[in-house]
């Protein structure tokens, strides 16, 4: 007798197929045509470094920024750690962040050759709180970087009024908030250098690592260009010690591709916050409110919950996938333990930590998707309470 055949999977249909929190292939299937071209005109031209094409995107990336220079670099890592040196910040000083951005806002103070220190954030919108960076600031603190975390500035008034009365730079970490605005005023625009990631899943993202720094003054862009590249003034001549931390030309022509589609992908993640604001607001979760001081690029879509990772797992049950940006505060990592700041030191992060769920948002996910995802967070938490801090 011979065995029935196996029953062939079902191929996953919109109904069944995992959402993700973001999808870069219905990105790249968007613009494929695009990005295979650009890809084939670096191939045919055969230059890879410091070429036609990144000189092309750094004037372009400034002129969608409304600054003068843009710089790039690497990653978002190289470009904080870069920017740092341009304004010889590194041994002994210390470089005031968020506790709750991702670890390589640190690392990269940390590369500087400087020591992380943090004040705590906003319990609701995650940002740094200028009321507690004024309690953390001491002579001892040389720079401050305000982290624009999830694609929303930090209200950057008060800790521009800070670095000037404190006379320190402000250094934007703007890795996610490529095109939010404060005040009319785009991220990475308001202090001295703003420092970009083009890591994949950014709103603007390369195929790999990539990174800028951004700035209004002359003397800074000419120094970080030199930094990125060993020291170098000219060919083979080093004035001062640098890294090799250029953005290659295959991941500058694509970024070019990118770069104009940028303004519409970002309304398309305001349209579709908008609906989650709207639907998951008789649940008992808590999301931030929207802001009235600027444009919000919403490079992910936060949510607080009670009891976070049952929902996680509900949710994987029905196919929605979520992630947590971040689980652990960076003072608590192991690597940072050294730096003195146990738990406790800042309540608000760490409690933010234990509530966060980033759900998927990315401009390509359809009506339908979205759909879905309301749906099993409706299911997911029916019967459970708000969380603590409810109040917006
Ligand atoms: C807030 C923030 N800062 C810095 C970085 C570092 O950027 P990269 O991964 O390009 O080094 C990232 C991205 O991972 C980020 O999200």
């Amino acid at each position: 007798m011979t065995a029935p055949p196996e029953p062939k999977p079902k191929p996953a249909s919109a109904d069944t197929a995992p959402i993700q929190v973001c999808d870069l292939k219905a990105q790249y299937l968007a613009i494929e045509a695009e990005v295979r071209a650009a890809l084939d005109r670096v191939l045919a031209r055969s230059w890879f470094i410091l070429g036609e094409e990144l000189a092309a995107f750094e004037e372009e990336f400034a002129g969608f920024l409304g600054t003068p220079h843009a710089v790039g670099v690497a990653s978002g890592t190289d470009a904080i750690h870069l920017a740092l040196r341009a304004l010889d910040i590194g041994a002994g000083d210390r470089v005031l962040t968020a506790p709750n951005s991702a670890v390589p806002t640190a690392a990269a103070i940390v590369a500087a050759g400087a020591v992380p220190c943090f004040a705590d954030v906003d319990p609701f919108t995650g940002l740094l709180d200028p009321a507690s960076v004024e309690r953390h600031l001491d002579p001892g603190v040389k720079a401050i970087v305000p982290v624009h975390l999830y694609g929303r500035c930090v209200p950057m008034g008060a800790i521009l009024d800070l670095g000037k009365r404190h006379g320190i730079p402000i250094v934007e970490d703007a890795a996610q908030a490529h095109g939010a605005t404060w005040r009319g005023r785009a991220a990475g625009t308001m202090g001295v250098i703003g420092c970009f990631s083009f890591y994949p899943s950014k709103n603007l993202g390369a195929c790999g690592d990539a990174g800028a720094c951004t700035t209004a003054d002359p003397t800074l862009a000419a120094r970080l260009r030199r930094l990125r590249n060993y020291g170098e003034r000219d060919r083979y001549l080093s004035v001062e010690f640098g890294i090799n931390s250029r953005l290659d030309e295959l991941q500058a022509a694509v970024l070019r591709v990118k770069l104009p589609h940028l303004a519409g992908w970002n309304a398309r993640r305001r349209e579709m916050a908008a609906v989650y604001r709207d639907r998951l607001a008789s649940l008992p979760v808590v999301i931030t409110a929207p802001t009235d001081d600027g444009e919000d690029v919403h490079h992910l879509f936060v949510a607080r919950v009670a009891r976070r990772d049952r929902l996680r797992g509900e949710l994987q049950t029905r196919r929605v996938m979520t992630q947590v940006h971040y689980p652990l505060p960076i003072h608590l990592h192991p690597a940072y333990a050294h730096l003195g700041f146990g738990p406790g030191s800042f309540p608000v992060a760490e409690r933010r930590a234990e509530q966060i769920v980033s759900l998927p948002l990315y401009p390509e996910m359809t009506a339908h998707q979205q759909e879905r995802v309301i749906a099993a967070v409706a299911e997911a938490l029916h019967g459970e309470e708000p969380p603590a801090q409810t109040r917006p």
